[in-house]
């Protein structure tokens, strides 16, 4: 059994990878700054670490913007690979998002630089790292369409897509955190069972649950306002785990 950090412990995401990883038996240590530890100060980070043989880097930003996403994921990747080497941790796993680090997909998407930003920073560390590269979440769709509703129409960017759920993607990761791994700085991808566009996932939330997270819109449309790398499949992995869960078992569920 293995000891092991979840950064971004009291998030989505986090906290259900960490559900998984203690349900397999491995002892997880929690981190954010409701936990009381905030990844920017490396002292309160470092004594986290204590022990510990894997992070799992699960951290978010709530910001668009590049500057602030960029600043964000590198000094908090800076740090969690210094106090990793500091404290003798063999591997750090961290989840990014399929496509986010293509220049032809993130142009028009600071978020996503900023995720590119992180990814590239764990690869190029002095430290064993896997990258897991996931798809959007089915989860994701609701917030997408939260930002993008006036009134009753909802344009959507247009985005080719094969979401997941994130508990599947949250299983998947609980495995590649405890399995051993084969090479240093590794790359993983995992992706949903079906392709289809933002727009045509959104609606079918609608017409299964007569609103989306408490918006009902009379029209959902789309336009390519990400960009054609968006829009033209750069968020789908070619070579990734496919989870099962499909978005009427999510629904259903
Ligand atoms: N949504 C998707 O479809 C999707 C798809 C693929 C990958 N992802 C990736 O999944 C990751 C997690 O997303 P999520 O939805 O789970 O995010 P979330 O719910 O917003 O959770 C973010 C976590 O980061 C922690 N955090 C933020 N700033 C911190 C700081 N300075 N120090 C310590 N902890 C800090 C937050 O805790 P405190 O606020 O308590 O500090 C929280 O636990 C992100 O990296 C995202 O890019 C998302």
């Amino acid at each position: 059994m293995s000891n092991i950090a979840v950064l971004g412990a009291s998030g989505n995401f986090g906290s259900a990878v960490s559900a998984k990883l203690e349900q397999q038996g491995h002892d997880v240590v929690r981190i954010s700054r409701s936990h009381g530890v905030d990844v920017m100060s490396p002292e309160g980070l470092e004594r986290g670490l204590d022990g510990v043989d894997t992070v799992v880097d699960a951290l978010h930003i709530d910001s668009l913007g590049a500057q602030k996403s960029i600043e964000f994921f590198t000094r908090a990747a800076r740090n969690v690979v210094h106090a990793a080497q500091a404290r003798g941790v063999g591997r750090i796993v961290c989840l990014s998002i399929a496509g986010a680090a293509n220049p032809e997909v993130n142009h028009r998407y600071g978020y996503y630089q900023g995720k590119a930003a992180q990814e590239n920073f764990y690869q190029e560390a002095d430290i064993a790292s896997t990258t897991v590269r996931s798809s959007q979440w089915f989860e994701l769709i609701p917030v997408l369409v939260h930002r993008v509703t006036k009134g009753p129409l909802t344009i959507l960017p247009s985005m080719l897509m094969a979401p997941a759920a994130m508990s599947d993607v949250a299983a998947f990761m609980a495995d590649v955190v405890t399995e051993p791994r084969p090479a240093r700085n590794e790359i993983v991808a995992v992706r949903g069972p079906q392709v289809d566009s933002a727009a045509n996932f959104a609606r079918r939330i609608l017409a299964a649950q007569g609103s989306i997270d408490g918006v009902q819109p009379k029209a959902i449309r789309e336009a390519p306002y990400l960009g054609r790398g968006i829009a033209n499949g750069g968020l789908i992995p070619a070579d990734a785990h496919v989870t099962t869960t499909t978005i009427d078992e999510w629904l259903g569920a």
